[in-house]
């Protein structure tokens, strides 16, 4: 298969995390493996890079990278980043500490080209979004029952089976539309009469549900709802909550932690976060005194959200929504 994905703000991810040989870092979301490689050019041998992506296809095409390059400096993972600190214990020296760790978040440009993964409004396909391989799906689905917890959302169990009432919920909050209700309403309406198997027909259902002339014709009328469901199926706003703080605690001091998201929502658990981890006090307003004992952990080194340049966006237009934010682990 022939895996694209142009890296986003690479320039900036170098000038940030300056990696240096000898030194380790870990890449949360490999993808196509843009910044991994340049990263690990950089250590040289001496140095290591942990590579993780929950999508086994990008795993399995940076292994032909490795192969190829004959690479020796970096450790493939296919999990979730939400493991993170299970991760490195399986595969470091008990309290390794890493330099930096990196975070691109969302979906690349291979799994949105591909047809079948149900990533793309533009083709029909199975109602599928999901970042996972089968063969994860199948660990996880064994290891959840384990757990007595539920398998794992998928989009067309959301659009089947979830009340209409969460339906808008995530559709309004997720994916920003403002069209929420109706397309929520007309989903309903739709699939009384027969199940909702594939993006095709979620696209007609939807544009059934705007007006014509949506956003003024900008934006396809299913973008958002897309993201959103897409948001929703794979847990992405719980699985960065849950990794950043592990995150944290696997920065050596001065190791820089840096994320580059898409959506405001994503970007604004970043911000929250670092905010929180860089401050004396986190206890409430209301309380005179501080009872809190929290310690400042990061200093916030973008102290305003850093965009592409206008020259990137113009040689790759998905980049256009990238928002980039980096903190270092106080001394
Ligand atoms: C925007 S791409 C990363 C692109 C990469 N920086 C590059 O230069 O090629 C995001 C990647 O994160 C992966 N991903 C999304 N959520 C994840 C999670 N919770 N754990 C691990 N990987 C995840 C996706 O499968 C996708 O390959």
């Amino acid at each position: 298969m022939n895996y694209t994905h142009i890296p986003v703000m690479l320039k900036e991810i170098l000038e940030y995390l300056d990696p240096k040989p000898g030194q380790y870092f870990i890449d949360c979301t490999l993808g196509g493996g843009g910044y991994t490689m340049v990263i690990a050019e950089r250590i040289k041998e001496s140095g290591r890079v942990l590579a993780i992506d929950l999508d086994e296809t990008a795993i399995n095409n940076f292994q032909l990278t490795i192969n190829n390059y004959e690479l020796k400096n970096v450790v493939l993972v296919n999990n979730n980043f939400k493991n993170l600190k299970e991760i490195v214990v399986k595969y470091f020296v008990k309290n390794q500490k890493f330099s930096g760790i990196v975070f691109d978040l969302g979906l690349s440009s291979a799994q949105l080209d591909d047809k079948s993964r149900g990533f793309s409004f533009k083709s029909d396909a199975p109602l599928d979004m999901n970042y996972e391989s089968e063969i994860m799906n199948q660990e996880l689905g064994i290891r959840n029952q384990e757990l007595g917890m539920n398998q794992k959302i998928t989009v067309e169990k959301i659009i089947n089976q979830w009340r209409e009432s969460e339906l808008i919920k995530i559709i309004k909050e997720y994916g920003e539309e403002r069209c929420a209700k109706s397309i929520a309403r007309e989903i309903v309406k739709f699939r009384k009469l027969k199940p909702i198997k594939t993006t095709g027909q979620l696209v007609e259902i939807i544009k059934n549900a705007v007006p014509k002339n949506y956003e003024h014709y900008r934006i396809h009328p299913a973008t958002r709802t897309f993201q959103a469901l897409r948001i929703a199926s794979n847990n992405e706003l719980e699985n960065l909550k849950i990794a950043l703080p592990q995150a944290l605690e696997l920065l050596q001091p001065g190791g820089r932690i840096v994320v580059i998201s898409f959506h405001s929502l994503e970007d604004r658990i970043v911000k929250q976060f670092f905010k929180q981890e860089s401050k004396e006090c986190i206890c409430p307003s209301e309380i005179p005194i501080c009872r809190c004992d929290h310690q400042i952990k990061l200093k916030i080194i973008t102290k305003k959200v850093v965009r592409p340049s206008a020259e990137e966006v113009l040689k790759n237009p998905r980049a256009r929504s990238a928002k980039m934010r980096v903190a270092e682990l106080s001394s």
